[in-house]
C-alpha cells in the first residue's frame, strides 16, 4: 500500500467539491498519496452528478478515455464516486472499466474497498450497500475536508434532501435530511479560520430547511457570522423556506455576503405545482420584492427549467416574463433532463428536445441582456472586493463583490486580501476595476 498515488476528478455541485476535499483526507490518512497527474496515479477516482443525463454521459465517455491508462499500468484502479455511483448501485447497473462504486454515504469505505481492489484488480465493481451507515454524517465524525483553496472553503451544514421536486434524482441518490450538530459545524469552521481561510459558504441541497434542537438556518448562518470570517454565504436555499427571519439575518450580517440563490425553475403556477415546488409565482415575486424591500442592493439569482414535462408556450412565456420583472443577477439555466426513478419520469406530453433547445437559447439570450444592463450599472461605482486568484496578467486579479459577483481588478494585492475597487469597464460582461484603497 506504502506510496500508492490517486487521483480525484470532480463533476457536479459544491457539495461534491467538499467531498472530494473530504475523500483526499480519509484516503492521506490511509497513507495514500494524492497527485494531481491522472497519467502517474494508481487509482482515479471520479465523483460524479446524476441531476443530468448530459454529466451521466460525460462521465461514461470520460471513463473510456482512461482505460489507455491500463496499458502502461494494468494494476490501475478506476472508481466512480458520488451520486452517479449511488444511482447505477441502486439500479444494479455497472460501467465498463470501472473498479468500484461508492455512494455518497459510504466514503469512510473507500480505504478498505480500494484495499480489496488491490488483489483482486479489475474483477468488477465492489458494491457498497447504502444502508451500510445509519446516517451518512457519521462521513464527518473525526475528519474534516482537507480543502486546498487558501481563500475559500466549503462547509456542510446538512446532508441529503427530502423535498422530492417530481425532476430531481437528489432525494433517491442522498436519502434522508441529515442535519450536522451546531457544535462540529463551529469546529469546522473555526479549523478553517486559524488556516486562514477568508470566505465561507454554508452549503445543503437545500440549506435553509436547516432545522435542529431547535436551531433553525438564520441561527447557524448568524453564529458563523459571529466568528472572525471576512465573508460568509450559503448556497442553495429553496424559496419555500426562505423566511423573513433569513432575510433580517443577512441584511444584519457585516460580514455576510449580500446574495441569496433562489431557484425559481419555472413562472407557470401550473409547472411548479407540477414540479412539487411547494410555491406560486405570486408567492414567489411577494418574497423577492420583501427581501429587496430589507436589502435593496441585494443579488438574487436562481436556477430555471426549460421544456418540463406538459410545459406549454404560455407556460414558458410566463417563465419570460417574471424573468423579466425580477431582473435576476445571474440564472442557471437548464433544459429538463428526463431521469428515471423521479416521479416527472411519467409525466406527459415530453417536449421534444428542439423545442426544449428554442427556448433555452431564448431565456439565455433574455438573461444575458439583464446581465448586460445591470453590470453596466456598476461602472463608476467603488466596490469592496475579496481578492480570490491571481489572473494570467501580471498585477490583474479574480475577486468578489459584497453581492458575491466576480471581478476583474488591477493593482497590487494579494489572494485573501479585501480591496476598493473603482469599476471603470465591462470585459465582456465581467465588471473590471482598478484597486484605489486597501481595507486590510
Ligand atoms: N433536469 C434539468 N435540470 C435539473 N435540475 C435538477 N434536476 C434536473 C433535471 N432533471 C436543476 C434544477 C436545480 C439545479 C441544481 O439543477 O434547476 O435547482
Ligand atoms: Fe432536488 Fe428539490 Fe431537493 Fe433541490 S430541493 S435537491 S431540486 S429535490
Amino acid at each position: 500500500m506504502k506510496g500508492k498515488t490517486f487521483y480525484l476528478l470532480t463533476y457536479g455541485c459544491q457539495m461534491n467539491v467538499y467531498d472530494s476535499r473530504l475523500i483526499a483526507e480519509i484516503l492521506s490518512k490511509n497513507g495514500y498519496k494524492e497527485i494531481k497527474d491522472e497519467n502517474k496515479a494508481d487509482i482515479i477516482i471520479m465523483n460524479t452528478c446524476s441531476v443530468r443525463k448530459h454529466a451521466e454521459q460525460r462521465v461514461v465517455g470520460r471513463t473510456g478515455d482512461l482505460q489507455r491508462l491500463r496499458e502502461d499500468n494494468p494494476d490501475l484502479i478506476i472508481g466512480l464516486v458520488g451520486c452517479m455511483a449511488q444511482n447505477l448501485i441502486d439500479t444494479k447497473e455497472k460501467i465498463k472499466g470501472v473498479d468500484f462504486m461508492v455512494g455518497p454515504d459510504n466514503y469512510r469505505e473507500l480505504p478498505k474497498i480500494i484495499k480489496g481492489n488491490q488483489t483482486t484488480a479489475t474483477a468488477g465493481c465492489h458494491f457498497v450497500p447504502n444502508q451500510k451507515y445509519k446516517t451518512g454524517l457519521e462521513l464527518y465524525e473525526g475528519v474534516y475536508a482537507n480543502q486546498d483553496n487558501k481563500v475559500s472553503a466549503f462547509v456542510p451544514v446538512m446532508r441529503g434532501c427530502e423535498n422530492f421536486c417530481t425532476y430531481c434524482i437528489v432525494p433517491y441518490v442522498r436519502v434522508g435530511l441529515q442535519m450536522r450538530p451546531q457544535k462540529d459545524i463551529l469546529k469546522e469552521v473555526e479549523g478553517l479560520l486559524k488556516k486562514g481561510i477568508k470566505e465561507i459558504i454554508l452549503l445543503g441541497q437545500s440549506v435553509n430547511e436547516y432545522d435542529n434542537n431547535k436551531v433553525d438556518f438564520p441561527g447557524i448562518l448568524k453564529m458563523v457570522s459571529e466568528t472572525s470570517v471576512a465573508r460568509l454565504g450559503f448556497f442553495t436555499s429553496h424559496p419555500y423556506y426562505t423566511t423573513q427571519k433569513l432575510i433580517d439575518v443577512i441584511a444584519e450580517g457585516e460580514n455576510i455576503y449580500k446574495w441569496i440563490h433562489l431557484p425559481l425553475q419555472s413562472g407557470s403556477n401550473q409547472i411548479l405545482k407540477k414540479m412539487n415546488r411547494k410555491y406560486t409565482k405570486e408567492k414567489y415575486m411577494e418574497l423577492i420584492c420583501n427581501t429587496r424591500e430589507k436589502i435593496p442592493n441585494i443579488s438574487i439569482t436562481t436556477d430555471i427549467i426549460v421544456g418540463f414535462p406538459g410545459e406549454t408556450d404560455e407556460d414558458f412565456q410566463e417563465t419570460i416574463e417574471v424573468m423579466k420583472e425580477i431582473h435576476f443577477d445571474f440564472a442557471y439555466m437548464f433544459k429538463y433532463s428526463d431521469r428515471e426513478r423521479t416521479a416527472a419520469y411519467n409525466l406527459k406530453p415530453k417536449i421534444p428536445e428542439p423545442v426544449k433547445t428554442k427556448r433555452l437559447s431564448e431565456l439565455i439570450d433574455i438573461q444575458h441582456k439583464i446581465i448586460h444592463i445591470k453590470n453596466e450599472q456598476l461602472i463608476g461605482t467603488t466596490q469592496e472586493v475579496l481578492v480570490q486568484y491571481k489572473g494570467r496578467k501580471n498585477n490583474v486579479w479574480r475577486g468578489k463583490t459584497k453581492q458575491n459577483e466576480i471581478v476583474v481588478v488591477e493593482g497590487k494585492t494579494l489572494p485573501g486580501e479585501i480591496v476598493k475597487v473603482k469599476i471603470s469597464s465591462l470585459k465582456g460582461w465581467t465588471p473590471y476595476g482598478v484597486i484605489t484603497d486597501k481595507r486590510k
